[in-house]
């Protein structure tokens, strides 16, 4: 499974991917965190919005399966935990205990979407809030099926490579329903993103599963026709890449 086997290096990805946490700010204003909620960060990342939704005066606790991002959260002087969030079970995570779950560009690396929303389920108090958003039906398409090509080109099946689940609207409300929630918003939307450098730099940080393993002149290869392909679509005149990111946001509120 791809998923299991993506890697993170938290000083790349505050150099190439701190759009992710910027864009999310507003999310947090959909969470709407109050002062004194205890509030669970699921994929916590590099801790920066950990750090946003603290300074709100909740009490955060971060959540990554990353050792590095746990790490890095932490060295913000906030608490973060490592942990699967298939597997969200133990003495420090007491079911219950929440008053939100709140998750931003993490749940699309998780497949098993009914383990992770039956264990956010189990953490919150009744009446508690799972706000989210990751990428939705179409996230990335144009990246995706290049990748899927070039891999298919070499012989090599980028299925068995492929981490990211993006649901549709539909379908992850009935996952939600299904496991006890009431959605109070769920929307797809397109939100292209222009990168801070070429997208070879984007497939490091966020495709290295497809890559995995293959020599470096085949790794090479592979990178050079995705950007080659894609570029009509998503490279400017100027050289400036565009990915086709779009978002599935969510609002629910656990029933009791
Ligand atoms: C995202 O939608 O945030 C995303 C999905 C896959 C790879 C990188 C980012």
């Amino acid at each position: 499974m791809g998923a299991d086997r993506q890697r993170w290096d938290p000083e790349c990805y505050g150099r190439w991917a701190a759009y992710v946490p910027e864009l999310g700010r507003d999310l947090v204003g959909l969470l709407d965190p109050r002062s004194g909620e205890r509030v669970l960060d699921l994929g916590c990342g590099d801790g920066t919005l950990t750090a946003h939704m603290a300074a709100c005066g909740c009490s955060v606790l971060g959540v990554d399966r990353d050792a590095g991002f746990v790490k890095a959260t932490r060295q913000r002087g906030l608490s973060a935990l490592q942990a699967d969030a298939r597997h969200l079970v133990g003495p420090k995570l007491p079911a219950g205990s929440f008053d939100a779950v709140f998750s931003n560009a993490m749940l699309h690396w998780v497949p098993e979407a009914a383990d992770v929303i039956g264990n956010v389920r189990r953490l919150l108090r009744d009446g508690g809030r799972f706000v989210g958003e990751l990428g939705g039906a179409g996230n990335i398409a144009v990246v995706r099926q290049a990748l899927h090509q070039a891999l298919h080109d070499r012989g090599i099946n980028a299925a068995l490579r492929d981490p990211w689940f993006f649901p549709t609207a539909d379908a992850y409300h009935r996952l939600l329903k299904a496991h006890g929630f009431q959605v109070t918003e769920i929307r797809l939307f397109p939100r292209p993103i222009p990168l801070p450098g070429h997208l070879s730099r984007w497939m490091d940080t966020f495709a290295a599963t497809f890559l995995d393993g293959l020599d470096q002149a085949t790794r090479q290869a592979v990178v050079a026709q995705v950007s080659q392909t894609t570029a009509p679509q998503l490279c400017s005149p100027d050289g400036v890449w565009t990915v086709d990111y779009v978002r599935l946001r969510f609002r629910a509120v656990k029933l009791g």
